[in-house]
């Protein structure tokens, strides 16, 4: 049981309210402040700097004056990973001519594995269009933070294990700046109209 503390004499009370109300009033100004900064959206995207299939160092800046379009995932995935790719790959057939002023990224998550072959074995079984990239786990851990991918790995054997990973496209503008994300399970028209209007 909680032991109450004496009653106080009446002449404290009012010094204790006051007291009670100016801390409450300053827990409010803390509260304020702390929340302002999360009402700012959190910028997504940054530089990156990964190889490529072939082991050559790649930067973002590699890409600037062109769309580039990410999709982050896995070599092993057997489902989701191939699936987007192979939409993503199909809208850069409808886009014709302008598809070259995109480039279509595939960043790894699961650097235990990916090495720069496996990537490139990957991609280029879905298309030739298809640019894969991976890294360092410290590399590759920056660019996943910096556009808010999440993945997990599921099972302690690396020849099995299954990774959850967000399934998102993000579309970046030519200036190297986030322009909007493209939900993954877009079919080939909608990806195709979407990546048009922005190439336009
Ligand atoms: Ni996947």
């Amino acid at each position: 049981m909680v032991k109450r503390p004496p009653k106080r004499r009446s002449s404290a009370l009012p010094i204790g309210i006051v007291a009670a109300l100016l801390l409450v009033a300053s827990g409010l100004v803390g509260l304020i402040e702390m929340s302002a900064p999360s009402e700012r959206p959190v910028p997504i995207g940054g530089g990156f700097s990964l190889v490529d299939g072939t082991g050559k160092p790649v930067s973002d800046r590699d890409f600037l004056g062109r769309h580039v379009l990410i999709y982050f995932g896995y070599t092993r995935c057997r489902d989701v990973c191939p699936a987007t790719l192979a939409t993503v790959a199909a809208a850069l057939d409808g886009l014709g001519e302008r598809a070259d002023r995109l480039r279509a990224l595939f960043i790894s998550v699961d650097p235990a594995r990916d090495t720069p072959a496996a990537v490139e074995r990957f991609v280029s079984g879905i298309s030739t269009k298809l640019i894969g990239l991976t890294g360092s786990p410290e590399a590759l851990s920056q660019v996943a933070r910096a556009y808010h991918v999440a993945s997990v790995i599921h099972g302690g054997d690396p020849e099995t294990a299954l990774i959850d990973h967000d399934s998102v496209l993000y579309l970046i503008g030519p200036d190297g700046r986030y322009l909007a994300p493209i939900a993954a399970d877009s079919s080939v028209a909608e990806m195709t109209r979407v990546l048009a209007d922005r190439l336009r």
